[in-house]
């Protein structure tokens, strides 16, 4: 028999959360962009832009390319500083009765010690999603989250400044993505995030130039939703700390795969940009999904395509 209200209640750590689907960060602006659009109090969790110390401008356009199911964008990280955000973005979604994470990032393990110390005194600020996918400016610009010493490292500083749960946001550009979720685990990260975006290019045949001024941008959308299945798969199978799911999600189906692989919430990117409904869609879908399959919770689901 069908239920009526399935339980769509999950914790990442101490954070509890109405229900497992988020925004992703970079996709849904500073929430108050898609205020009018969706009704954000009914989201799981509000993830905003990426936020480093000081403002970026990001890269030269042009910085966006469609591709086939999806998008490369090599924006850059353009963000308005920590400043700006604590007093002109931050006191909107004071107002939401939703969970709000916010996304860092930064150039050196002390860049983002002192986003973590800073925001720590943000009652507001629930979790941080720590991006990892940044060039580490005093290891020669590689990316902390391709080096398990450096996401080690950054996640342990993290945690030090940081008093309440800290995701670490993985990047899907690594030979073997189990090893840095172990490294990052090992730090003290109370979760992970993944994938961030792969890495990739574009050509214009007519011009015979690149489409994107950056040369190379991180492909985002449906078309990377397998690879990002994969790896949640991989990496639920090797840490014990949860894991949230991203890439292509679209559709309710979509999110249901990541949680039955082992994820137990999600969060939709690109999507946002052509369906701005699309999360409330999704979290009405898992319900739906829930009650027609007489599933009690949504905790039934998760990890339950990983069972013998
Ligand atoms: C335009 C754009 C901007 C993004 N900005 C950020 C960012 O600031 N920080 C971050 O951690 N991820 C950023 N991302 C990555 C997304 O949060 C997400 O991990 C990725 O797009 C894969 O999910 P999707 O296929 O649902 O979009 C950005 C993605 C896009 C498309």
């Amino acid at each position: 028999m069908a239920l009526e209200q399935p339980d769509m209640e999950v914790s990442i750590g101490s954070l509890r959360l109405k229900n497992p689907v988020m925004t992703a960060s970079g996709t849904f602006g500073y929430g108050e962009e898609y205020g009018s659009l969706v009704s954000l109090h009914r989201l799981g969790a509000i993830i905003v832009k990426g936020i480093s110390l000081f403002p970026r401008q990001g890269n030269p356009p042009p910085r966006i390319a469609e591709t086939a199911c999806g998008m490369l964008n090599a924006i850059g990280l353009e963000n308005v500083g920590l400043e700006r955000f604590l007093a002109e973005k931050l006191p909107f979604l004071h107002n939401i009765d939703t969970p709000l994470i916010v996304n860092i990032l930064g150039d050196t393990v002390e860049d983002y010690q002192q986003l973590a110390a800073r925001l720590d005194g943000e009652e507001k600020v629930a979790a941080l999603e720590v991006n990892i996918s940044c060039p580490n400016v005093k290891k020669g610009g590689v990316a902390f989250g391709t080096d398990p010493d450096m996401a080690h490292a950054v996640t342990k500083g993290v945690r030090q400044h940081f008093s309440r749960p800290v995701i670490v946001k993985l990047s899907p550009n690594v030979t073997d993505i189990t090893e840095i979720a172990r490294a990052v685990e090992d730090a003290g990260a109370n979760a992970v995030s993944l994938i961030n975006t792969v890495l990739g290019m574009a050509i214009d045949t007519e011009s015979c130039r690149p489409r994107l001024a950056n040369l190379f941008g991180g492909l985002s959308g449906p078309a990377i939703k397998p690879i990002a299945l994969r790896m949640v798969w991989q990496v639920a199978g090797c840490v014990s700390i949860p894991i949230i799911g991203i890439g292509g999600i679209t559709t309710p189906e979509d999110a249901i795969e990541f949680l039955l692989a082992g994820a137990c919430a999600v969060q939709v990117g690109t999507t946002n940009f052509i369906n701005p409904k699309a999360t409330e869609e999704i979290i009405h879908g898992i319900g739906a999904y829930l009650s027609e399959n007489g599933l009690a919770s949504v905790q039934d689901l998760i990890g339950r395509a990983r069972q013998t």
